[in-house]
């Protein structure tokens, strides 16, 4: 198990998240479109489903997703970005802690979401303990979706054999949110993996 900070932390300086806060705040006033990932993830949900927002940051995700009628938990490391999405998207709960050690006191989910790079700003080395752990927190047959660049740090095979290792079958991967086709060279990828189904 991994002892490092999330990348989140070391590669920012100072009041980060407050920028970042003010970033996605100016995006939603100027009408931006900040729910592409959201759309993505609902048709691929059964109605009413229970999701986890695995790394989410100012809530944009779980608040649409919310505003669909889904029961979400948003867990971020970073408290000043729970807060944020407590304030800006009311509704779902939102949890500090560290995927890393994910121990949520709750019924499986039906799906989970890493979007926005989540996995490249985990502590380094701990991409392993985060898909297992979130994978744990769904239930069989239930849906992992990850998008994040592909030439920041974290190969896409490594990715694919730490999926494995956490039980994860790879179903679909597209190069964006609003399908453009895999390609090997492609710079950003979202994959859609499933837990096996219960057996018996
Ligand atoms: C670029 S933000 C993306 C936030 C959100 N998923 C979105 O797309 O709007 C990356 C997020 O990952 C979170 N994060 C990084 N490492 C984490 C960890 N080990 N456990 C929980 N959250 C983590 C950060 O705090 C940050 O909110």
């Amino acid at each position: 198990m991994t002892q490092s900070r999330p990348r989140w932390f070391t590669e920012h300086g100072d009041g980060h998240a407050d920028s970042y806060i003010e970033r996605f705040r100016r995006l939603a006033a100027e009408g931006s479109d900040l729910a592409g990932e959201a759309r993505f993830m609902d048709t691929l949900l059964p109605r009413k489903a229970r999701v986890l927002d695995a790394g989410s940051g100012t809530g944009r995700i779980s608040g649409e997703l919310h505003a669909r009628g889904h029961v979400v938990v948003g867990v971020d490391v970073d408290p000043a970005l729970v807060d944020a999405a407590g304030q800006d998207h009311p509704g779902p709960r939102y949890v500090v802690a560290d995927l890393a050690t994910l121990d949520l006191d709750e019924e499986p989910f039906d799906a989970a979401l890493l979007a926005g790079n989540v996995l490249i700003f985990v502590a380094p080395d701990s991409e392993p303990d985060v898909l297992a752990r979130v994978a744990a927190h769904v239930r069989p047959d239930g849906v992992v979706v990850t998008g994040f660049g592909t030439d920041r740090g974290y190969p896409i095979d490594a990715f694919d054999r730490h999926c494995a290792a956490a039980g994860l079958v790879l179903e679909h991967r597209f190069a964006t949110w609003d399908l453009r086709p895999w390609r090997a060279d492609a710079s950003f990828a979202v994959t859609v993996l499933r837990r096996p189904p219960a057996a018996g």
